[in-house]
Formats: C-alpha cells, structure tokens, sequence
C-alpha cells in the first residue's frame, strides 16, 4: 500500500487537514492515530469533529475510553491508552461497524479489534509547531481517500 506524507507548521493547518478529511468520509470508517504525548492526535480529531460538524468541543477522552458526538454523523473518539495490555473488548464491534465515524487514539492497544480496512495515521512532531502526519492507507478505499485529500 502506498503512504503520504504531509507537513504542517501550525496547529490550526493541522485541523485543516483533518477537516478535509472528515468531508471525504463515511458511516463505518475508521481512523487510527498513532504518535507520542503531544504530537496532535486530539487536535486532529477536533478538526475531524469540526468536518463533520459538531458543535460541542472535543476534548481528550482519557478517561472514559469513548466519547460520542453528534455531527452530519456520530463520531466516536476513543483513547484506549487506559486498555494498555488488557486488550479488553469494550464492544469496538458497534463502533466500527455502526453508522459513524471512529477514531481511535494508542490504537496499538487493541490491535486484535481493529478491521483490516481502515486508515492509519501517524503524528509525529518535527520540532516546535512543526508535524509530520503520514497516511497508511489499509485497503483501496481509503488510498483513494488519501489520493483525494492531498490533491
Ligand atoms: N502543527 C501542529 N499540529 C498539531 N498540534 C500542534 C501543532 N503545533 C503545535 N501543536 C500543539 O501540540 C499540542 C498537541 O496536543 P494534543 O492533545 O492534540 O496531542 P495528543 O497527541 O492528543 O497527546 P496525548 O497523547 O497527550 O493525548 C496542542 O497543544 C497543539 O496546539
Ligand atoms: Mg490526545
């Protein structure tokens, strides 16, 4: 599968990208955003929510594992950082295969949940504001996707 590679210098150009993103979407898809403490996974989901047109302010989900939000469809943004080791089912079932949009922050936690066609991302901080996200599209969906969002 190919990868992208994207550069962005400011916090807000990172929204931008994810909004545009968001756009490009469809009931079932998800996401997966991979990168240390700090490297953008939130604002990058605030920027999906902000595309899908919800109104309430995402913040970090830490302590409940999911969080949903209503938009033109559901997102559920979900930090399974808390499952570390557990690999607890918490019914991800519903959520990938439901009617909308799941992000899933540490998704390396639950690796045997997640569906085989799905986008991942990686953040990764360059220095200061600056960020690499890199796309790995699993599945000719979401190259296309990908093929869509840095045209
Ligand atoms: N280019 C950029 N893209 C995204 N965030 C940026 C950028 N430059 C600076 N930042 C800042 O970096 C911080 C990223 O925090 P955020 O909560 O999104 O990270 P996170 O990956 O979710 O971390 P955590 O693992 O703690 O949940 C924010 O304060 C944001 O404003
Ligand atoms: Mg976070």
């Amino acid at each position: 599968m190919k990868q992208y590679e994207i550069k962005t210098h400011t916090t807000e150009e990172t929204m931008r990208i994810a909004e545009k993103l968001a756009v490009l979407l469809r009931p079932g898809d998800v996401i997966t955003l991979q990168g240390g403490l700090g490297a953008g996974k939130t604002t990058f989901t605030k920027g999906l929510g902000i595309g899908l047109g919800v109104k309430r302010t995402i913040n970090s989900p830490t302590f409940t594992i999911v969080k949903e939000y209503m938009g033109e469809l559901p997102l559920y943004h979900m930090d399974v950082y808390r499952l570390e080791e557990s690999e607890e089912d918490i019914g991800f079932d519903e959520y990938f295969n439901g009617d909308g949009i799941s992000v899933v922050e540490w998704p390396q936690f639950i690796k045997p949940f997640l569906p085989n066609v799905r986008l991942d991302i990686q953040l990764t901080i360059i220095k200061n504001e600056e960020r690499k996200i890199t796309l790995y599209p699993k599945g000719h969906y979401f190259e296309q996707i990908c093929e869509e969002l840095i045209r």
